[in-house]
């Protein structure tokens, strides 16, 4: 079966990409040539993404604990962001996706943050997909942010604190504006979300592979889109919940 004629295919899909050093380190190669091949399973899963019609796709590229290695990771990871800024825009705008980055920006270099801001602008609306990248990103510093927020609300008299809901944090988390992600793909093995998304993952399916990231190709992401899909269907609804017509020919 393939992806495309799925009956419930997930609208947002979010992945925490692991598995690049491991993936390298197996093949006697530096970490960052894993890096680099993880690049490449990005851009082609974006066009299977754009090709079967999921809108909202969102990628942990950088978590805040991500600066703790080494300073050359670090430096290589910063360099490859930009220079797949560059390359990549045009051809991302030519196939309707749009690019968005979600995280604390301000630690990043000038360079990276005046790439992120112009290329930000340069997209027209309405995109096919809309491609979501977490840079220096964390669940608790979204959390944290939003509250912020919600405080200078309160403090400049717009709300009471008693007026407070999930809503009103919901609508100052990152990601706030499309929405929450039906799918959560974690590659490498591990089984944690690692401070990822921790708001909005509240009820998202969640699938995790043994495959590091640059093995994750496409016939893998189709493998975790039609195991959502079979999930779906067992959503603790029956048969008969889900199609309707079944209910009433059971009434009769
Ligand atoms: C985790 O693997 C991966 C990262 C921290 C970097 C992910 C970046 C890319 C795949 C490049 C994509 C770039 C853009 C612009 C989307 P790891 O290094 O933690 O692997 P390990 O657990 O095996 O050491």
């Amino acid at each position: 079966m393939a992806s495309k004629d799925l009956e419930y295919l997930p609208n947002h899909v979010a992945i925490i990409m692991d598995g690049n050093g491991r993936w390298a380190r197996q093949r006697n190669l530096e970490r960052t040539e894993g890096h680099l091949e993880g690049l490449e399973r990005v851009r082609g899963l974006v066009q299977h993404c754009v090709k079967v019609g999921v809108e909202f796709l969102t990628l942990f590229a950088f978590s805040s604990e991500n600066w703790q290695r080494p300073e050359s990771e670090v430096t290589y990871l910063l360099h490859l962001f930009v220079r797949a800024i560059e390359n990549e825009a045009n051809q991302l705008e030519e196939n309707g996706v749009r690019l968005a980055f979600i995280g604390d920006l301000e630690a990043f270099p000038n360079e990276l943050r005046e790439k992120i801001k112009s290329i930000e602008k340069s997209f027209p609306p309405n995109p096919k997909l809309l491609l979501t990248i977490a840079a220096n990103y964390g669940g608790r510093w979204d959390i944290t942010q939003a509250a912020q927020k919600v405080c200078e609300s309160v403090l400049s008299g717009v709300i009471r604190p008693e007026q407070i809901n999930i809503d009103t944090i919901a609508k100052k988390m990152s990601l706030s504006e499309i929405p929450e992600p039906d799918l959560l793909i974690r590659t490498g093995g591990e089984k944690r979300l690692s401070n990822y998304l921790l708001w909005q993952l509240a009820y998202t399916e969640l699938y995790f592979t043994e495959k590091y990231w640059p093995e994750f190709d496409v016939s893998a992401f189709e493998e975790a889109l039609i195991a959502f899909s079979r999930r779906e269907r067992r959503f603790g609804k029956t048969h008969e919940q889900i199609h309707s017509k079944d209910v009433e020919s059971l009434s009769q």
